[in-house]
């Protein structure tokens, strides 16, 4: 790291307080027992990482994980502080909001991050990912989960998750790196796809669901005037979320994507509340259905290319249940900058091969979206489906003052 670059880290973490090492934060929330021996080789793992502690832990031991100080506010300043870090360390903030479940942001901030997560070279990124759309293996399913030591079947999202407000024109709290998980109501095979989701009630989430997968699941289920049950599940290993971005024809299941990557069967519980199959190991699973015939106002939300996405009627999931691991909860949150970008362009770059596949071999229903051309292509065709709602750039307000380098507010 250079020198300007490491003395803005330090100004910055003087500004917001980081308090402890993650190790400590473990050792306080897990009996000594539980804890994983130390890593004692290189950067690259030698097999994959296969959850979300474990990635915690790798990026606590190469000092890219900061924890600020406890009590760092929802509404704004939480997302303020994890664009200001991303790109340079993952951030997790203990009790944020004085909420009991923490927040991490920024886990993959680099191409190189995600080498490391898969146990490749950065090189191979690109061919690993291909290989694991190519040969899926089907997930494995377990009568018990740490997922569901701890449910809810009264529903209060507000009061149960810490869900951030990001930008100062967002229609409200989102939860913005949660993986909806779908099924085709015609064959039962599952689909798995990020959403943004909006705060919309006690038990009420407004779902941006644009024309792909579940979108087509959805369509299906309310023309027969049902709803489409969906899993939302927030806290998961780095490549179960890369999978999760991969074209993959309908009704191929992206958690045997998941599986493929971490070289072994994914481990996948029933729901308390639907037929879906959710990752065991997730640290939070919001059960629900999303309606048929409903729609309300969603957004304005800042998105990741920093212009708005539009406020619109969009579609709406009622939550039946929410369920928890015990010790070390923690929930995910995404900037408006380069982490999300990175899980795309890995996942674009591989959509445009896919895409010159599926022009000549299959019938996947989606020949639209612009993630078809290339990466570049991609953002711009994003940003226009954005319209611009606000014309306005979504900057996070801040109350950090030292300037990084490498960010334009
Ligand atoms: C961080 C992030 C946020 C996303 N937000 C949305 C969203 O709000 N709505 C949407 O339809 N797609 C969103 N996407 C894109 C879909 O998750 C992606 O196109 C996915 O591959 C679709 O899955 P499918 O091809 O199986 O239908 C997002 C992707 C990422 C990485």
């Amino acid at each position: 790291m250079s020198w300007p670059c490491l003395s803005a880290m330090i100004h910055l973490c003087t500004g917001v307080g980081i308090e402890m090492s993650m190790t400590q934060i473990r050792t306080a929330l897990q009996p000594a027992g539980d804890l994983e021996p130390a890593r004692t080789h290189g950067d690259n793992t030698p097999r994959p990482i296969r959850s979300l502690r474990d990635w915690l832990d790798h990026l606590a031991a190469r000092d890219r994980l900061v924890v600020v100080k406890p009590g760092i506010g929802l509404r704004f300043d939480l997302a303020a502080i994890a664009k200001r870090l991303d790109g340079l360390r993952a951030t997790l903030f203990p009790r944020p909001g004085g909420h009991p479940i923490p927040v991490v942001s920024g886990l993959i901030s680099d191409r190189g991050w995600m080498a490391e997560a898969m146990g490749v070279e950065p090189g191979e990124v690109l061919a690993r990912f291909q290989e694991a759309a190519r040969d899926p293996i089907p997930w494995r399913e377990t009568a018990s989960a740490p997922a569901h030591e701890v449910v809810h079947r009264h529903v209060d999202l507000e009061r149960l998750l810490p869900l951030p407000t990001h930008n100062e024109h967002d229609g409200g709290p989102y939860v913005t790196a949660g993986l909806m998980i779908t099924r085709n109501p015609r064959t039962g095979k599952q689909n798995v796809s990020i959403h943004r989701c909006q705060l919309h009630g006690a038990n009420r989430l407004g779902v941006l669901l644009l024309p792909r997968h579940a979108h087509m699941f959805f369509e299906m289920a309310e023309q027969g005037g049902r709803p489409l049950e969906a899993a939302i599940v927030v806290g998961i290993d780095p490549l179960t979320l890369l999978a999760s971005q991969a074209i993959a024809p309908i009704d191929v299941d992206e958690l045997e994507i998941a599986g493929a990557l971490h070289r072994r069967p994914l481990s996948v519980v029933k729901c308390l509340t639907s037929d879906l199959r959710v990752p065991a190991d997730a640290e939070i699973v919001i059960e629900g259905r999303l309606l048929p015939g409903v729609r309300e106002p969603e957004g304005p939300f800042g998105e990741f290319p920093q212009y708005y996405g539009e406020r619109a009627e969009r579609h709406v999931m009622e939550i039946d249940a929410v369920t928890h691991r015990k010790d070390s909860r923690t929930a995910r949150t995404r900037s408006s900058t380069p982490s999300s970008a990175a899980v795309w362009s890995i996942c674009c770059w591989e959509r445009s091969r896919a895409r010159r596949r599926c022009w000549r071999t299959c019938s996947d229903p989606f020949p639209t979206s612009a993630t078809c051309i290339s990466p570049a292509a991609a953002c711009a065709a994003i940003i226009s489906m954005s319209r611009f709602a606000n014309a306005k750039r979504a900057r996070p307000k801040t109350s950090c003052s030292a300037p990084l380098p490498g960010t334009t507010t």
